[in-house]
């Protein structure tokens, strides 16, 4: 029998409200993982384990929560009995957790995250038709890394972004799309499973975290809120840029004041899709963040500072 364990974090896949008709109104992260597995009919042959790891809305999920996830997973991918883990998630800051599970295992196994739009009590809930086609591609022999798995499409753990409040098929890969579909519990493979650029999990363990902000391109953006955080003493910076890399003239000078006080900067486009492009042999004096959204810029960052402080 092949073992899956299924990590509960919380988010709408476990929430609860006080009549079937409610899609918005209802408390997330109510149901023990335990109770979402046993009442979704899961496939045959198949050992399924849990553990609550936490039991969040992901608008909380927290540093200490993913050093814990990331443990525990790699806890479990070390057992030689364990084909994958699927890891139960809210949706809203799934890419976040996502991009920091990508770093920090680059698993050859599978682990899966998964999610609702719909609290678990809703008369047409997807929680778990979710969970059922995660553990699904958790359970493929060749399945590999971090990947994502919701309203029946699988993407790659790196390219996830949320791009719908409300709708089923709230997530997208961005240009990169989606890695496949589970269809009737079998996996269509459009291209590659992801390649691991592994971190590893040495540094993430480390509880002085750097803070990293971001600052976002508006009309009319100033420097005020980036001179402000590096009077906090702020580690890092993520620009939410405005088109392809662009700052208002006082937002670039301010940002380049920061660099050059030695504050780390990323720049990413507040666009959902597409990746910064740079002018043939130019290098901006502000690194580009490339594909990544501003707010798995923000993790990157976070986890490269990390780094730099294991090695300094
Ligand atoms: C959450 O992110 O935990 C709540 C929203 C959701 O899961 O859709």
């Amino acid at each position: 029998m092949k073992r899956i364990v299924i990590l509960g974090t919380g988010g709408t896949i476990a929430g609860q409200a006080a009549s079937a008709r409610q899609h918005v109104q209802y408390r997330a992260a109510s149901i023990a993982v335990a109770d979402l597995a046993a009442g979704t009919q899961m496939p045959s042959g198949l050992d399924i384990e849990t553990e609550q790891v936490a039991q969040v809305d992901s608008k909380d999920m927290s540093v200490d929560i993913w050093r814990a996830l990331a443990t525990r997973a790699a806890h479990h991918l070390a057992r030689p009995e364990v084909a994958g883990i699927v890891v139960t998630h809210g949706t809203d800051t799934m890419e976040e957790t996502a991009w920091f599970l990508h770093r920090v295992l680059a698993p050859a196994r599978p682990v899966v995250l998964t999610a609702a739009m719909r609290p678990a009590t809703a008369l047409a809930a997807d929680g778990p038709q979710n969970l059922l086609d995660a553990v699904s591609v958790a359970a493929l022999p060749e399945a590999r890394g971090v990947l994502a798995c919701v309203a029946g499409v699988v993407h790659a753990g790196r390219d996830l972004r949320k791009v719908h409040p409300y709708r089923m098929d709230a997530f997208d890969s961005g240009d990169a799309g989606p890695l496949g579909f589970v269809e009737d519990g079998r996996l269509r493979r459009l291209r590659e499973w992801p390649d691991g650029e592994p971190f590893g999990l040495d540094a993430m363990l480390r509880a002085d975290w750097p803070r990293v902000d971001i600052v976002m391109n508006t009309v009319g953006a100033d420097g005020v809120l980036v001179d402000a955080l590096c009077a906090l003493g702020v580690r890092g910076i993520v620009a939410a840029c405005t088109g392809n890399g662009t700052l208002s003239r006082s937002l670039e000078e301010a940002l380049l004041r920061a660099q050059e006080a030695g504050v780390a900067v990323l720049r990413a486009t507040r666009i959902g899709r597409g990746a910064l492009v740079e002018a043939e042999g130019a290098t901006s004096a502000l690194p580009s963040a490339g594909a990544l959204t501003p707010v798995q810029a923000r993790v990157e960052l976070m986890l490269r500072l990390l780094q730099q402080d294991m090695t300094d």
